[in-house]
């Protein structure tokens, strides 16, 4: 069943000038699709706007076939978002930060303590929870902020990047998290430019170019039609990336020029 659907949206933070156009695709309850692109090519514009956080200029967004608009309160509590550049609030706990979060989502006080000291168990963060979110490492943060996507069980996660900053213990077990939860019914965006990750995790991709879409389909279908043994070999053919060994001598040839 269809959860999500982006009505050809277009969003131009300048008059005439779209930082994503005409773009329209479903995601499925159970599909984990791969929201892949070159820099600039308008992923986090679309991902804010699925959330509601960015008006757009054109479109709509769909959940369960009503525009999210009609009900964005309703929308919110079945949302989780890992945002590119999360905000955290650095005196605040990890713990504190967690509480707040969930006490927001509404969810019952004991289920809550229960559920954040459980979840910064999984991920590591136990020994850190009474410390301050400033003198937290990047990755440590990251970490928080997936917590955060999760504590009330989100039908639908929009995910931004969510590795980024991740050690590779932590890195394994979100990957291994987003096949569960996908297998398990949820609705996934998954935006990365991690390739190898995107074509273990995800059911399908939609490849952006200059704000549109240039590929949707399986990671095996678009790597058949590219002609590729990998995605990322198909990626760097779909949006011509050039030959990225003759631009990394080209620059080491410009730093070593006299
Ligand atoms: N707040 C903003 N104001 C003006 N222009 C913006 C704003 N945010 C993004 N843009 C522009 O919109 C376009 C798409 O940006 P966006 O951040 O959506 O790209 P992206 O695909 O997420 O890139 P990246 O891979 O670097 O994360 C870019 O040209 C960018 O300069
Ligand atoms: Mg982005």
């Amino acid at each position: 069943m269809v959860a999500l659907e982006a009505r050809e949206l277009t969003k131009c933070y300048l008059p005439s000038v779209p930082a994503v156009r005409d773009l329209s695709f479903c995601l499925a309850e159970g599909q984990v699709l791969g929201f892949v692109g070159p820099n600039g090519s308008g992923k986090s514009t679309t991902m804010k706007m699925l959330t509601g956080l960015l008006q757009p200029t054109h479109g709509q967004v769909l959940w369960c076939g009503a525009a999210i608009q009609r009900d964005l309160l309703q929308y919110r509590k079945r949302l989780g978002y890992v945002p590119e550049e999360p905000d955290l609030y650095p005196f605040l706990t990890g713990w504190e930060y967690l509480e707040l979060v969930g006490t927001l989502r509404g969810l019952p006080r004991k289920s809550l303590t229960a559920k954040i000291d459980a979840l910064l168990a999984l991920f590591s963060l136990a020994p850190h929870r009474h410390s301050a979110v400033a003198s937290y490492s990047r990755g440590m943060r990251q970490r928080i902020v997936l917590i955060a996507s999760l504590l009330h069980d989100p039908s639908l996660l929009i995910l931004d990047e969510p590795l980024s900053g991740l050690d590779v213990t932590s890195a394994m077990i979100v990957k291994d998290l987003i096949k569960t939860l996908g297998e398990r019914g949820k609705a996934i965006l998954y935006c990365s430019h991690v390739l190898e990750v995107v074509e273990k995790v995800c059911s399908h991709i939609i490849v952006l170019r200059k704000r549109r879409t240039l590929a949707y389909g399986h990671p095996s279908e678009l790597m058949k039609s590219a002609g590729q043994s990998s995605l990322e070999h198909a990626f760097a053919h779909l949006v011509e990336g050039g030959d990225a060994a003759q631009a990394a001598r080209d620059i080491a040839a410009v730093m070593s020029s006299v």
